[in-house]
């Protein structure tokens, strides 16, 4: 069952029913100033920060589901009847209901008695504000007077503060109302310089600004009192809860359409200009008068809106692809990609799933983000790169997370999760061979940020692998530390106490559980580092780094094989995990994945088998699960992994974020068909026509698909934010189609589907636009390629040496 459609020639979503399983969200803003959409306009906004700088209110875990807004009203002031076009919160019966979330805005319509309502909501480039386009036609035979209401609850900056303090929160409140702009200023008299505004195009009839005026006492939000009446009753907040709604009145002849723009928006004054008159308390508002007057414009919101749709169409131009599947199609020319950008950034920090307050940037996370963003943001991934590099401290270890606001290391977790300095590696590797930027390499870049600790960024990648060779355990295998990509595999946590964080706890001394997958991340982030060596004409160091991944491969072989598959980890009484000796969790998808990922057993069947015992005991129809047989008990020595009931999260679901390891491995096998139908079972796209089941949006991928131990086997969770959009992005992109960054030029090497002729994209690479098309001749992967017509040896296309700007590249598959 389906609850809409793909418009791909608007590059939207376009639901068609608002209650959606789960709220069907979107991202506004791309820059500094974010919000969260839903299908029925639910969401929150705020300014960099997710839990510092929170300009609306939004409650998660609500009943009804998905409360607080961008809420418009609509009353007929004959009938007195009123609802919202959006449906949420009034939940009226509507007509001709739909969402389409687009590249950075969505629009929310319908029609009720005749009133036809569209509330375009985005944010435009280079501005901290969203603009609400409110366009409203009369469709009946006679004349119509409504009152249109527009209403937001702000949030008292500090997300976290805001839903805990109430002591002292229900006496901070503090708004100005002047020229019918709603300034709201809490904590402004003290040691904030920034406020939030709400203004409309329309002369308003009335305003209102304390929650409990507008709403009446004990109503909700489905049924506000001054709403009913027709009037709102232009009320100070002083302290409690500052809303922000203003009443507007439309005269509609039949057929005429009218639109009001609303601006809600974040400003900063400098600390010595906060107040206007100076000694005074009142906001400064020479600034941002005039930017509250540009957007209130609605020729300038309509090319604000076209300057945001041309920002979208040169960010998705640089890769599309034309492929016989429509949903690889869809996912890499639009949606995956989209998604790739709402991940770089957003991180983990604020979706429907992540309440904005709880976690800060992930050094493993945001590094491996970069694979699925590189080639839209390059100077931006630069910039995260010195930052998250920023963070490292000078053993080489990192801290696990950082806050985006202050950019420093996050204390309270710390540091001690042993893959994550590798991933910097892979992380820069991806940037040098997307951007042949090799200065980046000669950044000064300082240690947990001290000043006077700077070292060229080249230094920090050295000390991200030195890091792993110091800490080496009984077996040889890198020791795990407090968990490694797994964050729930916590072999020296041991425990017991509830409440106690299964990552940060630590009873043992961590000298004993190892892990192989680290060791396969080795032997790829130090190929990776050789290859960057190498090219630097740093050969002895180069040869010195191959020499370590070999010892490393040659452990991996003697203690990280199981027979038919790669273990998984030894724990902290050295006894294995992920083997067949093992009562649960006999095999795991993760050193299985990334094994065969990084060519490990390529020459000795082991990869392959590995594949094939990957096929048999972890794929299952709507994906690949962790592990099998699922925990069915807590067990001690294996931490938060076994905390899950069987089938969710890293206990047996299906987490999206490490299938692309196995479609990756696949490809690294030659096998097409396989890595193609690993890619397709989590498609979100391909299973739209699933959507009462899988339940989450059915254009982005969900970090989880439940196992098939779990009662709602198939079901997602956990929609938006997750690892999956980089690595199911660059395992389609960069292996089964085969159109690959290197350090060289663009690799190309597609491992297709049998059935598939061919396929043609567009790439737009370091300045140069590649025409590619692949033609299949025969059933492999052999490749022979001309460029503007002349043959090449192996896979990889420079650059032009003669400044050509565009090239055609012929593939022919044999
Ligand atoms: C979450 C974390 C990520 C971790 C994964 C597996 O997605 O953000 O860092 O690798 O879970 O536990
Ligand atoms: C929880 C989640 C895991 C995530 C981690 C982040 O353990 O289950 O997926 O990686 O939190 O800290």
């Amino acid at each position: 069952m389906k609850f809409g459609y793909f418009d791909d020639l608007n590059r939207e979503y376009v639901i068609t029913r608002p209650d959606t399983p789960l709220p069907w969200m979107n991202y506004l803003g791309c820059q500094s100033y974010f919000g969260i959409i839903s299908n029925t306009a639910g969401g929150y906004s705020f300014y960099r920060d997710a839990r510092l700088r929170r300009l609306t209110r939004y409650r998660y875990n609500n009943v009804p589901l998905d409360l607080g807004g961008r809420y418009i009203y609509l009353r007929d002031d004959e009938s007195m009847e009123f609802w919202s076009p959006s449906w949420q919160p009034t939940r009226h019966e509507l007509k001709d209901y739909t969402c389409r979330h687009g590249m950075g805005y969505t629009v929310i319509g319908s029609s009720y008695s005749g009133i036809e309502a569209h509330t375009r909501y985005f944010v435009p480039l280079d501005e901290n504000l969203e603009i609400w386009q409110v366009t409203v036609t009369n469709r009946r035979s006679t004349k119509a007077t409504i009152s249109g209401f527009a209403s937001i609850e702000f949030c008292l900056w500090d997300a976290q503060d805001d839903a805990t303090n109430f002591q002292r929160n229900f006496n901070t409140g503090q708004v100005e109302v002047e020229d019918g702009v709603i300034y709201h200023k809490t904590e402004y008299r003290e040691r904030r310089n920034h406020f939030a505004y709400f203004a409309t195009s329309e002369p308003g009839v009335g305003f209102d600004t304390q929650r409990e005026s507008f709403l009446g006492r004990y109503r909700g939000w489905d049924k506000p009192a001054t709403v009913e009446a027709g009037q709102l009753t232009n009320s100070i907040a002083h302290g409690w809860s500052p809303v922000g709604a203003h009443q507007v009145k439309l005269e509609l002849e039949p057929g005429e359409t009218r639109q009001v723009v609303f601006v809600l928006g974040y400003h900063e004054n400098p600390v010595d200009e906060k107040f206007d008159p100076p000694g005074s308390q009142t906001i400064n508002k020479k600034t941002v008068k005039p930017v509250i007057a540009r957007y209130l414009d609605r020729k300038e919101a309509d090319a604000a809106f076209e300057r945001l749709r041309l920002h979208w169409d040169g960010l998705l131009g640089i890769f599309q692809v034309s492929t016989p599947d429509v949903h690889t199609n869809r996912m890499v020319n639009i949606w995956n990609a989209y998604q790739c950008m709402a991940t770089f950034n957003m991180s983990r920090s604020a979706s429907f799933y992540e309440s904005g307050i709880g976690r800060g940037l992930g050094f493993r996370d945001s590094n491996q983000d970069l694979l699925g963003f590189v080639h839209m943001a390059p100077a931006r991934a630069r910039e995260r790169i010195l930052d998250l590099a920023a963070t490292q401290l000078p053993t080489g270890g990192a801290y696990h997370q950082y806050q985006p606001l202050t950019k420093r290391g996050n204390n309270d977790i710390g540091s001690g999760f042993n893959d994550d300095p590798l991933w910097l590696i892979v992380g820069v590797a991806a940037y040098l061979k997307e951007t042949g930027d090799w200065s980046i390499l000669d950044e000064p870049v300082p240690y947990d940020n001290e000043s006077g600790s700077e070292q060229p960024l080249y230094d920090h990648l050295q000390r991200s692998l030195q890091y792993t060779l110091d800490r080496l355990g009984p077996h040889g295998l890198p020791l795990i530390g407090r968990a490694d990509w797994n964050d729930c595999l916590n072999l020296n946590c041991f425990s017991d106490t509830p409440g106690q964080s299964f990552q940060t706890t630590t009873n043992k001394d961590g000298k004993v559980a190892e892990s192989v997958f680290i060791a396969a991340l080795f032997v790829h982030a130090g190929r990776e580092l050789a290859g960057i060596a190498k090219h630097r004409g740093l050969e002895a160091e180069a040869s010195r780094y191959i020499g370590e991944t070999e010892k490393n491969l040659a452990v991996i072989a003697e203690h990280g094989w199981d027979g038919e598959w790669f273990l998984r980890a030894y724990d902290d009484f050295g006894a294995k995990i992920g083997s067949k000796e093992c009562e649960e969790g006999k095999i795991f998808i993760e050193s299985n994945g990334f094994c065969v990922l990084a060519g490990i057993g390529l020459e000795d069947g082991k990869a392959a088998k590995a594949m094939e015992s990957t096929r048999k005991h972890l794929a299952t129809k709507h994906g690949i699960v962790v592990q099998q047989p699922a925990y069915s008990r807590y067990y001690l020595n294996l931490g938060e992994i076994s905390s899950y009931p069987p089938g969710y999260k890293e206990n047996a679901g299906i987490f999206c974020h490490v299938n692309p390891w196995v479609m990756i491995g696949e490809t690294r096998l030659g096998h097409g068909d396989e890595a193609h139908d690993y890619y397709s079972r989590i498609n979100p796209s391909a299973r739209e026509q699933i959507s009462d089941l899988h339940r989450c949006e059915p254009y982005v991928y969900a970090q989880m698909i439940a196992g098939k131990d779990a009662p709602t086997f198939g079901e997602a969770k956990n929609s938006w934010l997750t690892g999956t959009a980089a690595w199911n992005y660059y395992a389609i992109v960069q292996w089964i189609l085969g159109i690959r960054t290197s350090l060289d030029g663009l690799e190309i090497a597609p491992v297709i589907p049998k059935s598939w002729p061919g396929f043609t994209a567009t790439r737009v690479f370091r300045g140069v636009v590649y025409k590619i098309s692949i033609e299949r001749k025969g059933e492999g992967n052999q490749i022979a390629l001309t460029v503007d017509g002349a043959p090449i040896e192996g896979s990889i296309v420079s650059p032009p040496v003669d400044g050509r700007k565009e090239v055609l590249v012929k593939g022919i598959l044999s």
